[in-house]
Parts: C-alpha cells; sequence; structure tokens
C-alpha cells in the first residue's frame, strides 16, 4: 500500500488550469458543477494525485489511465492492477493505491455535537468517543473507509460495521480487512482500510 498526500494550497491557479484539462470530459463536468472554488479545487488535485499515483504503483502513463465507477460512485483504473481511493478534507487530498481493495478517509477535526456520534457508532464505540478526545473522528473515518473500501459508500447501514480500538490495535468487526490510522498532523484523522485477501 502506498499513500500519497497533496496540499491544495501549493498550487497556482496556472496548474489546476492545466490539470483541470487533463481530466476526463465526465470529470470535469463535474468539476464545473461544484459551487465551492474549494472543491473544485480539491476534485482536480485528487484526479492529477491519483493519476500520479496509479501511474506510479503501475507504471504507465498518468494520462493513459482511464477510470470508470461502480454503481455507488466508487472508481477503478480500467484495465489496471490496482485499487485506489480518494479523500479530501479542507485544503488535503489523499490517495491510497493498493493491490487489494482499499478505502482511505480523512476528516480535518473541528468541534463538533458529541450527540451527532448516535448516528454512526455503537454503544461500545460511544463509551470510546466520549473517553478519547479525537474518537469522533477515528471512529468516523474508520467506518468511511471501510465503506469506501467495500465500495459502497455510507448509502449502507453504517452501524452494521463497528471498530474496538485498543492499545494492541483496531479491530474491525468483519473479517477480512486491515485498518489503521495513517498519521497526517495534528488538525487531521486519517483512517485507511485494506481487504487481506
Ligand atoms: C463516497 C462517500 C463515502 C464520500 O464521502 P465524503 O466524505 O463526502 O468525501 P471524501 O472526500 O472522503 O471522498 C470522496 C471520494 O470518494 C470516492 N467515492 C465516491 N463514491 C465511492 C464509493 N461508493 N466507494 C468508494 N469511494 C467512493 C470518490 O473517489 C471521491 O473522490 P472524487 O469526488 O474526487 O472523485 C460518500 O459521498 C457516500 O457514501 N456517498 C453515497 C454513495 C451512494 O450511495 N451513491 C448512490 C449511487 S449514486
Amino acid at each position: 500500500m502506498l499513500i500519497y498526500k497533496y496540499n491544495i494550497s501549493d498550487t497556482a491557479e496556472t496548474e489546476l488550469n492545466e490539470w483541470f484539462d487533463e481530466m476526463s470530459d465526465e470529470r470535469r463536468l463535474e468539476t464545473k458543477q461544484l459551487i465551492s472554488k474549494e472543491k473544485r479545487a480539491a476534485k482536480i488535485a485528487a484526479d492529477h494525485l491519483c493519476r500520479k499515483a496509479i501511474a506510479e504503483f503501475c507504471g504507465v502513463t498518468p494520462e493513459s489511465i482511464e477510470f470508470t465507477k461502480n454503481k455507488f460512485g466508487k472508481p477503478f483504473a480500467k484495465n489496471l492492477p490496482v485499487h485506489f481511493s480518494i479523500s479530501h478534507s479542507n485544503n488535503t487530498v489523499i490517495c491510497a493505491v493498493a493491490d487489494k481493495e482499499i478505502g482511505i478517509d480523512i476528516e480535518k477535526t473541528r468541534p463538533i455535537n458529541p450527540k451527532a456520534a448516535q448516528k454512526f457508532a455503537t454503544e461500545t464505540e460511544l463509551e470510546y468517543i466520549a473517553s478519547n478526545q479525537n474518537g469522533f473522528f477515528e471512529i468516523w473515518t474508520l467506518k468511511e473507509a471501510y465503506f469506501k473500501c467495500i465500495g459502497t459508500g455510507l448509502g449502507t447501514d453504517i452501524k452494521s460495521v463497528f471498530f474496538n480500538i485498543n492499545p494492541s490495535g483496531i479491530f474491525c468487526s468483519e473479517s477480512g480487512f486491515e485498518c489503521s490510522f495513517i498519521d497526517i498532523d495534528e488538525d487531521y484523522i486519517c483512517s485507511v482500510c485494506q481487504k487481506t485477501t
């Protein structure tokens, strides 16, 4: 597994325009439809970053890569032996590439209403969240990384999978998945989830 990270605030407008031109027609259209300038920049930078990541992983050129999606929107690189996942939050875009199915999620930490956790966390996870400063974002990003790994996104019952985080590791209620936190910096929590077979 390789993780690529990019800070959008490092990108000049001219560079973003060049990367925009390198995207597929479909992605250009999706990007144009975004109202927020920051979200447009993240979408463009994510395309550039994952092309670079996949190109290095597979030994192909970035411009030769074509993408397709499953019915839930999970992207795949056509005809290449690689899996990847993208996430963006605030100024940061992250891409994980691997030879097995993978999901990644990043969130910038921010004040939250603790009650919001009841929508996605089980009783045991709520106890973890109550006693750990970044517990909310740890559990949230683990779940999102898991659902991105299996490719359904958050359309599924979020409590159908749960996590136990303790000093010996991160344990997923579903077998066959390996999950971990990726250190970005103190303002971000990032989780990655990968199939083991
Ligand atoms: C996918 C989803 C988890 C993304 O969460 P988010 O916190 O808003 O955004 P993130 O920045 O972490 O991730 C965005 C990336 O997830 C990827 N993605 C989208 N759908 C995905 C899926 N089903 N599985 C895995 N990855 C997915 C895309 O690469 C996207 O990046 P891009 O917009 O630059 O292409 C969330 O939007 C979701 O669950 N959507 C519902 C999917 C669904 O049910 N669709 C119904 C059919 S239309």
